[in-house]
């Protein structure tokens, strides 16, 4: 079986990007899985409480499951052209210590999607996550891009797809993205 973790950067109970994420669960080619995972619980990055406490435990199992996964699918909601603070911090927080950065993230396949109710579905978000991609030394998938945009008119109330051609597009991307994730674990 080929894991994914799936990460949201909304904390919105109704937010897009988690939307994303939960129908992309049930789009998984045969003999992957995504778990979606959250950022819920994880605090504010602070050193001194590092160093005192250790790592909050959402960290400490966020930190494990992504290491043990054959890959990471990011859906980042776009803040004022860029990452949302909160998203940034969660993957702060998870690239802490050095060594851990390099367990959780060196050599990890990850994926970058977006949702966003504008005309422009996250592009610079995306954009921004490179840089970071790049430090963590993860191995970015460039396959393809999923920015949804005019969210708002791509899911129902109960955030559930309603665009047919959203939909295949995103069985693709994820089909792309886990044959992607199988080469680099046979590397
Ligand atoms: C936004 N939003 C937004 N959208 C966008 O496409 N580009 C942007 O630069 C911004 N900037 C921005 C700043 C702040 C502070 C907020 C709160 C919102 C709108 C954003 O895309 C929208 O709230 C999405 O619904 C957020 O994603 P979730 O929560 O639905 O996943």
């Amino acid at each position: 079986m080929t894991t994914i973790i799936g990460l949201s950067g909304s904390l919105r109970a109704a937010s897009y990007n988690t939307a994303l994420l939960r129908a992309a669960a049930g789009l998984m080619p045969a003999g992957a899985a995504l778990d979606v995972r959250t950022i819920h619980g994880i605090p504010l990055y602070n050193a001194d409480d590092e160093k005192e406490q250790g790592a909050p435990a959402a960290v400490r199992e966020l930190k494990d499951l992504i290491a043990a996964a054959d890959g990471l699918l990011l859906a980042t909601p776009e803040y004022n052209n860029s990452i949302p603070g909160v998203f940034k911090n969660a993957i702060d927080w998870l690239s802490t210590p050095d060594e851990d950065a390099e367990r959780v993230f060196g050599g990890k396949p990850v994926a970058l999607a977006g949702a966003s109710p504008s005309g422009f579905g996250t592009v610079l978000s995306q954009t921004a996550w490179l840089q970071v991609l790049r430090a963590l030394g993860t191995r970015p998938w460039f396959g393809d891009q999923l920015r949804v945009s005019h969210a708002g008119k791509q899911f129902d109330a109960e955030r559930r797809i309603v665009n047919p051609e959203l939909q295949e597009h995103l069985r693709q991307y994820l089909a792309g993205f886990v044959e992607f994730a199988r080469q680099e674990s046979r590397r």
